[in-house]
């Protein structure tokens, strides 16, 4: 399975993820209480994410959550995509505060 980074912009941190992961799977890496807090099957919206840069495979995102235009910018869900690249992207959604939060203080 091709192994990919994933960088997270506010921070800088990285984790790895591979192709058959999701996004949100390779977070959790990270350790960060918190993380996964939702469903993790594209509908309640609190792994939302923009992708600045990287491409990535998905599958079916609830519209309530993504709209086509969201989609358009790369705001998706992180537990509904698969990276195809290395990722670099912005954490939006309610797991926002667990992710950001600093090492020290865990
Ligand atoms: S965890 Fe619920 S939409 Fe991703």
């Amino acid at each position: 399975m091709p192994m990919f980074k994933v960088r997270i912009a506010e921070t800088g941190e990285c984790f790895p993820c591979d192709s058959a992961q999701s996004v949100l799977e390779g977070m959790v890496q990270i350790g960060r209480r918190g993380i996964p807090a939702g469903c993790r099957g594209g509908a309640c919206g609190v792994c939302r994410i923009e992708v600045l840069s990287g491409s990535f495979a998905h599958k079916a995102m609830s519209r309530s959550q993504i709209s086509e235009a969201d989609q358009q910018q790369g705001r998706v869900l992180a537990c509904r995509i698969f990276p195809d690249s290395d990722l670099e992207l912005k954490v939006l959604g309610g797991i926002r505060r667990s992710v950001l939060q600093q090492e020290a203080g865990k």
